[in-house]
């Protein structure tokens, strides 16, 4: 499948989820399942994301009855996670510390660089996310941001993608088959949210609320005017109906998921002393092996400008039994179309103190429940961070040289990798004033240890293979895969 990468900036950022779940109803019409369907999902929701949501798309309709029939057909075999043990090569030597939280707000003294003691600040415990002030100095914020200047930094996210239209017409897909994908409650009726988390996806045009009733209105979708599409009113509508409208109308960037430009800085041997410290401190911080860190992307530098923002999204995809990394894409043979980024850990770092606005909003943080449906209520959008980040849980104000972290993932209770933490949820909020610059370390895991060590393996063959040069082999892979624009 031709389906990713040739567009996405980089192979992550996990979408917001589309509202629905593995514990969601299971949908009757068996027809859903075929391939076909599958196939539309892919591309229909090309571009942004695309993976993660194939991925649930998979998961969710591949729930209901005609699963082995979809396995068989396909004929895929899938590496579960979940399998006995039996056949592993490799037994489990490494295992992945968790930092405990105590309880929010508690201190616990770090010893990262000589001379000096950090405090880190439990800020949550669902996600797991600690702060801890002064983790780079002035210097070094200023170093990284010079590195990322000269370097240059691209827009984080393409305005508009192209070729996907014909793709759609290839699979000859019909309105209703459409219509089905979308309605998920499966009352014959699309609503606003079932609308809006679609259409986001769909190309990272970001539609709100009063978008969509624009849209309605001019393009007279709604006839009955109950805010709700029947089968009847969206067969009217062509197929990228709502896109179109926003697009004539002209998009901004701020229109976007992301509007920011960023850069990657690469921290292995050879490179400026203050990234190969970083480095260093990070491993420190997270008490993982450092094989593991050492292996992971490389830094990401990220300038937004007065008006940039990052809508709310995770870092890393759901587990899922078909879920690849990307970071171990050496390890497997195939692509697949369930690759998606595998973040254990996402480390901030602030490289300046912004003028106004730019939190980091983790709109879910501790909340006692989560339900992606109640994530937009009442034109209430909470992943929204051009509107709402003052609803949300949490917010984390840019501090200059302030590091915080956290875990995208839970344990699996045995020293590895377990389920997608939902609630590390977050976004940046819209800067009001001033740029604000931020780097990300992401400490790549992947969830099947069998993966994890065997890659491991393979990138320690290659360096040997090539002495002399040890970071050879996973930051040209890193090349491969962050390049792409
Ligand atoms: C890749 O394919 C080769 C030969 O087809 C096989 O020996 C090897 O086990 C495969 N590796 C993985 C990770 O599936
Ligand atoms: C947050 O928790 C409250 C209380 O359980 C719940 O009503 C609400 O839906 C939750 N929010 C989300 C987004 O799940």
């Amino acid at each position: 499948m031709e389906v990713d990468e040739s567009v996405e900036e980089e192979p992550v950022p996990s979408p917001v989820q589309p509202p629905m779940s593995r514990d969601r109803v299971p949908l009757q019409k068996s027809s859903v399942c075929s391939r076909s369907y599958f196939m539309v999902v892919m591309v229909f929701f090309h571009v942004y994301i695309i993976n993660v949501i194939a991925l649930l798309f998979y998961v969710h309709y591949s729930n209901g009855s005609s699963r082995k029939e979809f396995a068989s057909s396909t004929q895929h075999q899938h590496r579960s996670f979940d399998r006995p043990v039996s056949h592993e090569r490799f037994s489990r030597t490494m295992h992945l510390p968790r930092i405990e939280g105590i309880r929010v707000g508690h201190v616990q003294k770090v010893s990262l660089v000589p001379n000096k003691v950090h405090e880190m600040r439990t800020l949550s415990l669902k996600p797991l996310l600690f702060e801890i002030p002064g983790f780079l100095t002035d210097e070094e914020c200023r170093v990284v941001i010079q590195l990322a200047q000269l370097k240059g930094l691209m827009e984080s996210q393409v305005m508009v993608p192209e070729g996907q239209e014909e793709l759609t017409e290839q699979l000859n897909l019909s309105p209703e088959e459409i219509f089905n994908l979308l309605d998920l409650n499966q009352d014959n009726q699309l609503q606003p949210q079932e609308i809006l988390t679609h259409s986001r996806v769909r190309d990272g045009i970001w539609l709100t609320p009063e978008n969509l009733r624009e849209i309605y209105a001019g393009l007279h979708a709604d006839s009955d005017g109950n805010g709700l599409l029947s089968l009847e009113e969206f067969r009217a509508l062509s197929g990228d109906a709502f896109q179109s409208f926003l697009k004539r109308r002209g998009l901004k960037r701020s229109q976007l998921v992301r509007n920011s430009r960023h850069t990657w800085l690469y921290q292995g041997q050879g490179t400026h002393h203050v990234l190969q410290d970083l480095r260093k401190r990070v491993t420190l911080l997270t008490r993982l092996p450092s094989e593991l860190v050492e292996l992971s992307e490389p830094l990401q530098v990220v300038r937004y400008e007065q008006g940039g923002h990052y809508h709310g999204h995770h870092d890393s995809g759901p587990v899922y039994p078909e879920t690849t990394c990307t970071h171990t894409r050496l390890a497997t043979n195939s692509t697949s179309p369930f690759e998606t980024s595998c973040r254990y850990i996402t480390a901030l770092f602030y490289l300046n103190s912004v003028e106004g606005g730019g939190e980091t909003t983790f709109p879910v943080a501790d909340n006692r429940t989560y339900e992606e449906l109640s994530l937009i209520q009442n034109d209430v959008d909470l992943l929204d961070t051009r509107k709402n980040c003052d609803k949300g849980n949490l917010r984390v104000k840019p501090t200059k040289g302030t590091a915080v972290f956290w875990y995208n993932y839970l344990s699996d209770g045995q020293g590895w990798v377990g389920e997608q933490d939902e609630y590390s949820l977050h976004g940046g909020c819209v800067v009001t004033r001033g740029t604000k610059w931020v780097a990300n370390n992401w400490i790549n895991v992947d969830p099947d240890y069998q993966r994890q060590a065997r890659y491991q393996e393979l990138v320690s063959q290659q360096q040997q293979e090539a002495p002399g040069e040890p970071s050879k082999s996973s930051s040209s892979q890193h090349i491969d895969h962050h390049v792409e624009l």
